[in-house]
């Protein structure tokens, strides 16, 4: 039941402030984390690992490339994000000290439940991510974290990424707390980070209506480009991804840092480029590099629209448009900048008359490999 909305897509774009919440509730009890799933592995063997590497396809991939920079941050274990696929054929190196977390939203893909039972022979530990109840992977795993996304009818995967996410940084900060790699304190202020995000994401779905404007007026263009930089890069790939899929349009995602090392060459006049901008009051030198990959693109004549929080002005003279988020740590900053890359994309879908909900040539759930 699409709920009154025009699409599925519509109605669980909105849904992800409940998303968060959903998955965040019941493992933040009295200000600390406690997934009580991760009991299964017990606190020595979480402590003992050496090594995580995330697997999925598609937008499960992305959540895991957002994740790897705020796991590796809090609990100080190297982390390696690969395609399910990838991994499963190329004799990857495993030992019991290596932890597997698959995503997956169905919890049927194929190509990631080959890898996981590939890596659990190999004698890994593994843990899954999963928003369906039952469904094969998380059975296939030691352990499972369950998002609490709700049904996602949609093809184009939403609700379920900010629920991902959601889910690998409760576990990333459960494992900086066995592993005593943070303070209580310095966990308490990023729980206290997550727990703000359902508003905060209330409040970027405002942006719906000058998204639609600006997906109208680009009903007929043929490609569009993304940048971003640290976490903002994977938000990058993503909002590419939602485009293709979704309004069948060339896009491509870049890390605003590779621009002169070959996509720079593809702006001339007109091209339209979105740009992740990451928060100037956390890393002004992260800032400073992104703005001036705008004025670089800028001067070639592409069209700007950048996404940047709240207040900061430094993009205005060379951005085209702004769109705005609310203000966040900078690792959480992908949860919102991301909203307004879905609606885009949902938005030129309707533009050109395509199904919003179910786009030539894909499947919701890849159970072939
Ligand atoms: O069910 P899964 O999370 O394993 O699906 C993975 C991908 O097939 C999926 O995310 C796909 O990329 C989406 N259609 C993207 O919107």
């Amino acid at each position: 039941d699409k709920g009154g909305w025009p699409s599925f897509m519509a109605k669980e774009v909105t849904e992800q402030p409940d998303a968060v919440a959903n998955t965040i509730r019941g493992r933040i009890v009295d200000g600390v984390v406690d997934v009580p799933e991760l009991t299964a592995f017990g606190d020595e063997a979480l402590s003992a690992i050496r090594r995580v590497i995330i697997i999925g396809c598609g937008t499960a991939a992305y959540a895991g490339l957002v994740a790897k920079y705020a796991i590796e941050n809090w609990a100080g274990v190297p982390v390696e994000v690969e395609l399910s696929h990838e991994f499963r054929y190329r004799d990857p190196v495993i030992s019991d000290d290596t932890l597997i977390v698959s995503i997956s939203q169905s919890g049927e893909t194929m190509d990631t439940l080959m890898a996981v039972k590939y890596a659990r022979e190999a004698g890994a530990r593994t843990l899954s991510i999963c928003n369906t109840q039952g469904a094969t992977i998380p059975r296939e795993s030691d352990a499972a974290i369950y998002t609490h996304a709700g049904p996602e009818v949609a093809v184009a995967s939403t609700k379920a990424f900010v629920a991902q996410i959601t889910a690998l940084y409760l576990f990333g900060l459960h494992l900086a707390r066995v592993r005593g790699s943070l303070s209580a304190d310095q966990i308490g202020e990023q729980l206290a980070e997550l727990e703000a995000i359902p508003a905060k994401l209330s409040s970027v779905l405002g942006v719906g209506e000058s998204i639609r404007t600006l997906a109208h007026w680009m009903s007929d263009t043929r490609s569009v480009l993304f940048l971003g930089r640290h976490v903002g890069y994977p938000v990058a790939m993503e909002g590419a991804l939602k485009l293709k899929e979704l309004a069948y349009i060339h896009a491509e995602g870049f890390a605003a840092g590779e621009l002169k090392h070959g996509p720079i060459a593809l702006i001339e006049p007109g091209q339209p480029v979105f740009v992740i901008v990451p928060s100037p009051r956390h890393s002004a030198l992260l800032h400073a590099k992104v703005v001036s990959n705008i004025q670089e693109i800028r001067a070639r004549g592409a069209r700007v629209i950048a996404i940047a929080e709240e207040g900061d002005v430094a993009v205005l003279p060379f951005a085209d448009e702004v769109i705005r988020i609310p203000l966040a740590a900078p690792l959480f900053e992908p949860i919102l900048a991301v909203v307004p890359l879905q609606l885009f994309a949902m938005e030129l879908s309707t533009a050109k008359g395509l199904d919003v909900d179910q786009p030539r040539n894909l499947a919701k759930s890849v159970t072939v490999e």
